[in-house]
Formats: C-alpha cells, structure tokens, sequence
C-alpha cells in the first residue's frame, strides 16, 4: 500500500517557545515524510473557518484566539497510515491524559496550548490540506 497523507499545525505556542526544530525532528525521525511546509499566521477569519465544525463548542473562543496569537507551521506529511500513526505521535488532546514521549506530552502546557494539530480523518486531512495549501506547492520525491 502506498503512502498516504495528514495535515498538522505546529501551534503558536509551541512556535513561541522555540520547539518548532524539535518537533520537526521528532516528525521526521518517526517516518513521516515532509512535502509542503510554511510559516504562516492564521487571521481571525482564516481560523473561523477552519474551525467551523466547532463553533458551538464552549471552548470555541478560547481555541480561536489562540489559534490566532501568533505564527504557526503548517505542513503536510506522508507515511503509510498517516493520519493515524500521527495522531498517535502527537497524544492526547489534553497533555495530562498524553501519553509519555508524545509530541503533546513533551510540549504542550493544557488543553488549549497544546502544541500541535493533527487532523483525525483522511477525509478532514484532504479537507485541511486544500485549505492550506495549493497543489503545486505539495512537492514530490
Ligand atoms: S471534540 O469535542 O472531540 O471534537 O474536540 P477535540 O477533537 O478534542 O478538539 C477539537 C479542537 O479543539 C481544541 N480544544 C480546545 N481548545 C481550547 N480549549 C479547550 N478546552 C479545548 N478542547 C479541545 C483541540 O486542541 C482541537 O484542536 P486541534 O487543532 O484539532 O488540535
């Protein structure tokens, strides 16, 4: 079977804290392979609609205006079962409940600043992609 693909976000948290390289390499060093990758910010608008399937969640605001507070690093990756091998890399969303050596559990600080996105479907991680980037910017090798 051949590779497939997820979307993550490494959140402004984690950016801000200078965790950005670490994480890259944990990502790397577990397999996956990075083919598109960019610095960018989130705007108010952007994040409400990336996050639309959750507007009536109480946690809606809070997870917006965190989304929006400073840069984050967009990515795509390939591995064969990406999307849940990823997942599992990443732990739990609440970093009390990650599990020990996940990406969470080593860099994120609750629930809301936790570090890293990980998208939960292959068809939401299609969704996400398109959302972040154009196909010519996916590279292939
Ligand atoms: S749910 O209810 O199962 O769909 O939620 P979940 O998948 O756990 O989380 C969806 C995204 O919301 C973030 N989240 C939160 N943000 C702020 N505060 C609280 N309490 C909170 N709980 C969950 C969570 O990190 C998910 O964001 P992404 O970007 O997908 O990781």
């Amino acid at each position: 079977m051949g590779n497939n693909r997820t979307f993550t976000m490494i959140k402004p948290d984690a950016f801000a804290k200078g965790n950005t390289g670490a994480i890259i390499q944990k990502i790397t060093n577990s397999g996956f392979k990075i083919v598109a990758l960019k610095l960018t910010k989130l705007s108010p608008e952007r994040a409400a609609e990336f996050y639309a399937i959750h507007k009536d969640k109480s946690f809606y605001n809070n997870l917006i205006e965190f989304m929006i507070s400073g840069p984050i690093i967009a990515a795509v990756l390939e591995k064969k079962n990406a999307v849940d091998d990823f997942r599992a890399l990443i732990g739990a969303t609440n970093p009390e409940d990650a599990a020990e050596g996940t990406i969470r559990n080593l860099y994120a600080t609750n629930v809301t600043n936790n570090a890293i996105h990980g998208s939960d479907s292959d068809e939401n991680a299609a969704i996400e992609i398109a959302f972040h980037f154009k196909e010519e910017e996916i590279v292939t090798y």
